[in-house]
């Protein structure tokens, strides 16, 4: 069931594709869908070798979901990024196949459609080269993508699924495409933070919210230097000062090897952060008091430390403004979403 380029051609299909009209390689989809998007926040980009559609998506969900994913059939993507913890873990390090720890805390998936490059270092390029990651590494699902492929080949659904959304039978290409097609999906941009900023209900925040967001976007505190735009990031990998000592994990230096790197991790999205606890790279940090009282006292001063972590002063009731504010940023209505769950 797929539309070839000379429907695309012929104009059939109302879609702008800037495909050579010889070539016979452009496989549009079906029911071409479209994200909803939050008020403020842009359209991502998809991708043209993975369009968006509704049953790809579904097919996506499936994966994500299933624990026929990991070697002895017991974990799913969904045992580390949980609908509950806005597609994180409430725990520090997550279990993998037969107990094994990793070493880095599962992040949120919120908003993953707009993350430039994926993992904390950045190792990982896109979304569709993702799933390799935990599919195949020893502490998280043990298995392997050609193995993987052998088992949902003998699943009649799973043919029938990727039969109908890729034309061929389940493989690496189509398992990385779909999941990384429902990944797309998780979006979250409806917390009361929203309301007010994007959606004009001035009732949204409270007066402590609306203090500690003043206080959150001031130049003296300054986390907007790195937690900016709709997205509460500016996709950089900086070094917030938390840790003096990041030989266990060097962050964005395992990839560069440059010492300058040390230390520097993607700057993530704060949203949801009220369900996303523990925090930082290794899971090691409990609550936001903590982490507003050590970027008070302006990091540990490690070499790679960014210029933007300066010590600051908050009465105590203008830190629980602060973390009042953060919590602003939870989305209700995501955690809860439907169509995002098994
Ligand atoms: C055992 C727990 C575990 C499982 C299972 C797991 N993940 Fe993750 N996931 C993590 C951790 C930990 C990270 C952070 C890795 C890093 O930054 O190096 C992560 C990172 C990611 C990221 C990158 C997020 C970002 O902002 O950079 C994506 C996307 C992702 N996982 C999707 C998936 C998908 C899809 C599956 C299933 C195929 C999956 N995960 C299975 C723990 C897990
Ligand atoms: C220099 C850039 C920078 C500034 C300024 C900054 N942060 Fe961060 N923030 C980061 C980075 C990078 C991380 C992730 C570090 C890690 O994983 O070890 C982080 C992590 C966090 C986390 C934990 C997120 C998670 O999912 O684990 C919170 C909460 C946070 N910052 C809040 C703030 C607040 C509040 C401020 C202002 C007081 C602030 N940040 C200022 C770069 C910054």
């Amino acid at each position: 069931m797929q539309l070839k380029s000379f429907l695309i051609c012929t104009g059939l299909t109302g879609l702008i594709v800037l495909q050579a009209c010889e070539t016979d390689v452009a496989i549009i989809e079906p029911n071409e869908y479209l994200l909803q998007i939050p008020a403020g926040f842009t359209y991502p980009e998809i991708p043209e070798d993975n369009p968006l559609s509704a049953d790809k998506i579904a097919l996506g969900r499936k994966l994500f979901y299933d624990p026929a994913l990991s070697v002895d059939s017991t974990i799913s993507c969904a045992s580390c990024h949980k609908i509950e913890n806005a597609f994180a873990d409430h725990i520090a390090i997550s279990k993998g196949v037969e107990g094994r720890l990793g070493f880095r805390n599962a992040p949120t998936l919120a908003n993953i459609a707009w993350v430039p490059v994926m993992t904390m270092d950045g190792g990982n390029p896109t979304l569709e080269t993702q799933p390799y990651i935990p599919i195949e590494t020893h502490e998280e699902m043990g298995f392997n993508m050609v193995l993987l492929s052998e088992r949902l080949q003998a699943d009649p659904e799973y043919t029938m699924a990727f039969q109908d959304v890729f034309n061929r039978m389940p493989d690496p290409f189509g398992i990385t495409r779909a999941l990384a097609a429902f990944e797309r999906t998780i979006i979250s941009g409806n917390a009361r933070y929203d309301q007010y900023m994007y959606q004009g209900n001035v009732e949204a925040l409270t007066e402590a919210e609306i203090r500690g967001m003043d206080i959150f976007f001031s130049t003296e505190v300054g986390c907007v230097n790195c937690h900016s735009g709709f997205m509460f990031t500016n996709s950089a990998f900086e070094n917030n000062g938390f840790f003096a000592d990041y030989s266990t994990d060097s962050g964005r230096a395992r990839i560069t090897t440059l010492s300058t790197d040390v230390g520097k991790f993607k700057v993530p999205t704060l949203r949801n952060i009220g369900v996303t606890a523990p925090y930082m790279h290794n899971g090691s940090v409990a609550t936001l008091q903590e982490i507003i009282q050590q970027y008070a006292a302006g990091g540990s001063g490690h070499e790679n430390q960014s210029a933007f972590i300066q010590p600051f002063l908050l009465t105590e009731s203008q830190q629980n403004d602060l973390i009042a504010f953060l919590l602003s940023l939870t989305d209700e209505q995501f955690l809860t979403n439907t169509n995002l769950v098994e």
